[in-house]
């Protein structure tokens, strides 16, 4: 398992707290975020850690700004990013399992290191389920390619 990980200024320490969890895992974690407490702006880590989840690079990706917002929005312009902001471990768990997320995000000012262990663990260990939820998966790429629903019509 390969992952990206990826953080702005406010992230750092939380940034290496998760590598050092994730490595000890025996996971392979590219670290393209920033190492420095200079101010960063997070699409710029967004954005590298979707290109290499969507190019195939690395099996998953990490992502970590204040909130886990704006770097989750950045990534979720590049097609075929599925990235998720995550404050607790049962919503991680559920977006692997229904909605497929290929990227977990969350924010270094809002939860501590330890609940984003947890919300790491759930989502690592959750299988995507496909079945039913392969539709709406469908329908979330529909708009992506096209910008446009035909079940909305
Ligand atoms: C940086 O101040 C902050 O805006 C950023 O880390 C993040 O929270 C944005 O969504």
């Amino acid at each position: 398992m390969k992952i990206a990980i990826g953080n702005d200024h406010v992230a750092v320490d939380m940034k290496n707290e998760i590598k050092a969890y994730l490595e000890a895992k025996g996971i392979e974690v590219i670290n393209v975020g920033t190492d420095s407490s200079d101010r960063f702006n997070y699409p710029v880590s967004g954005y590298k850690v979707a290109k290499m989840v969507a190019g195939g690079e690395v099996d998953l990706g990490v992502l970590i700004c204040g909130t886990g917002v704006g770097i989750s929005l950045s990534a979720n312009k590049v097609k075929g990013i599925r990235a998720c902001v995550c404050s607790d471990p049962y919503t991680a768990k559920l977006s692997r399992q229904h909605n497929n997320t290929n990227i977990i995000a969350f924010g270094a000012r809002v939860i501590g290191v330890e609940t984003a262990k947890m919300i790491v663990d759930e989502w690592l260990n959750a299988s995507y389920e496909g079945g039913r939820h392969q539709v709406r998966v469908d329908m979330i790429s529909e708009i992506e390619n096209t910008q446009h629903l035909n079940a909305a019509e």
